[in-house]
């Protein structure tokens, strides 16, 4: 039986993955992965994707309505985590403890913020184009 993946969206802070089976970067790159793993959310990490504790120093505020874990899921997804191009995280089969919106699929994968700027937050809205977010290493 596999494990199950599950994310945290912390308040002002980063998204806590746990029992994630693979984290990959969009070179291809397989990141390294504890059981539970903080991604930054607020852009400003100097050390991305993983969260080095700078949303406290730009002030970092999002907060979002709670819900059990659960709330969105992809049963058979394999836990993966894909880091995009100078965009979001990529989700496939992780549960994630906010209240789901209308119009997510549990079949398909989801996409949460990396760059700070979405008006959706934990959601990607397409604002890091906007403001042209940019993660060379990643
Ligand atoms: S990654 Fe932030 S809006 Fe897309």
């Amino acid at each position: 039986m596999s494990k199950i993946g599950r994310i945290e969206v912390l308040d002002d802070g980063p998204l806590v993955a746990e029992g994630l089976d693979k984290l990959d970067n969009s070179k291809g790159d397989e990141l390294g992965i504890k059981e539970k793993v903080a991604l930054c959310r607020c852009g400003a990490s100097g050390n991305k994707p993983y969260c080095d504790g700078s949303h406290k120093r730009i002030a970092f505020s999002s907060k979002v309505e709670k819900d059990k874990p659960g709330a969105l899921s992809i049963d058979d997804g394999g836990n993966e985590i894909k880091v995009l191009k100078n965009g979001p995280y990529e989700v496939r089969g992780c549960l994630l403890d906010i209240k789901a919106p209308m119009g997510l699929s549990r079949d398909k994968p989801y996409y949460l913020c990396r760059c700070g700027a979405s008006g959706n937050k934990p959601f990607c809205d397409g604002s890091h184009k906007t403001i042209q977010f940019s993660d060379e290493k990643n």
